[in-house]
């Protein structure tokens, strides 16, 4: 059985990008079949590992495309083998033309869930690189989605974007359009040890979120990060001893352990 993750929260900056990379790796190396789903016109996901979203074709646009036109999806073409362990279903710059190209499409809510379906059985993992918003990509891939990862970026007062994201996914399950998602787990993000309010950030942060909500593990900051982007690479396969490699290695054992 395989399981949709949709990585989302509406503030951009927070660690979406990083965090599909570097569970994609981390699941891949676990001998997971993984597919990372690059929903965000920036195409960040799929420069990081190496893609230039600007020349490729066709993308997760044209699967988007195809299915409003009523033309057999060519989804399954999209997909690239990268140099991780992992595939990818890169995105494209016109990907952002898509939200109002939807807008007069039937279960408009469903395209990408119906895209993913033939796909699904090649993959033990899918996991969705979302956009910065609460826009109907995002709902899309929450309608898609097994369960959602919220990363947080550990901040003063940061639990209030989170309940925006919490609120919508409410919103997901009570309008049917996918009654069983489920909250994977809030990710915490950018923890900067050196500074003495961090703990008592984490508290509250667990407390206003709900602590069974919080994964154990949590994300430090490191400058590895911003590197492995230039290199094209995820994190442990830049720096495979690194603090940042291991926490994401803890992270995909969290989520096996899921089930
Ligand atoms: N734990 C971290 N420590 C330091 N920098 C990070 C960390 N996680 C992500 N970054 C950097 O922060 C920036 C934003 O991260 P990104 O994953 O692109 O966020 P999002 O996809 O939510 O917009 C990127 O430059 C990334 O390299
Ligand atoms: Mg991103």
């Amino acid at each position: 059985m395989s399981k949709i993750i949709a990585i989302a929260m509406q503030k951009g900056g927070v660690g979406k990008t990083t965090t599909t990379v570097n569970l994609a790796a981390a699941l891949a190396e676990c001998g997971q079949r993984v597919l990372a789903v690059d929903l965000d016109a920036q195409g960040n996901l799929t420069q990081h590992v190496g893609l230039d979203p600007e020349k490729l074709t066709p993308t997760v646009y044209d699967a988007f495309r195809d299915e409003i036109d009523g033309y057999e999806s060519v989804a399954e073409e999209a997909i690239r083998q990268t140099s991780e362990a992992f595939d990818l279903l890169p995105s494209q710059p016109e990907l952002s033309l898509v939200e109002i190209g939807l807008m007069n499409v039937i279960s408009r809510e469903k395209v990408l869930s119906i895209i993913l379906q033939p796909i699904r059985e090649h993959y033990d993992y899918i996991l969705i690189d979302c956009n910065p918003s609460l826009g109907l990509l995002v709902v899309n891939a929450l309608a898609a989605a097994d369960s959602v990862l919220i990363p947080v970026q550990t901040e003063y007062l940061a639990a209030r974007g989170a309940n925006m994201i919490l609120a919508t996914i409410d919103t997901v399950r009570r309008k049917q359009l996918n009654p069983n998602l489920y909250i994977e787990g809030i990710l915490l993000t950018m923890v900067d040890t050196r500074t003495i309010l961090m703990r008592e950030v984490i508290e509250a942060v667990k407390e206003q979120l709900g602590e069974q909500n919080v994964f154990d593990v949590v994300i430090k900051r490191s400058i590895r990060f911003a590197e492995s982007v230039v290199a094209g690479k995820s994190i442990l396969a830049y720096d495979s001893s690194s603090q940042g490699a291991e926490a994401y290695r803890t992270l995909a054992k969290e989520i096996m352990g899921n089930g």
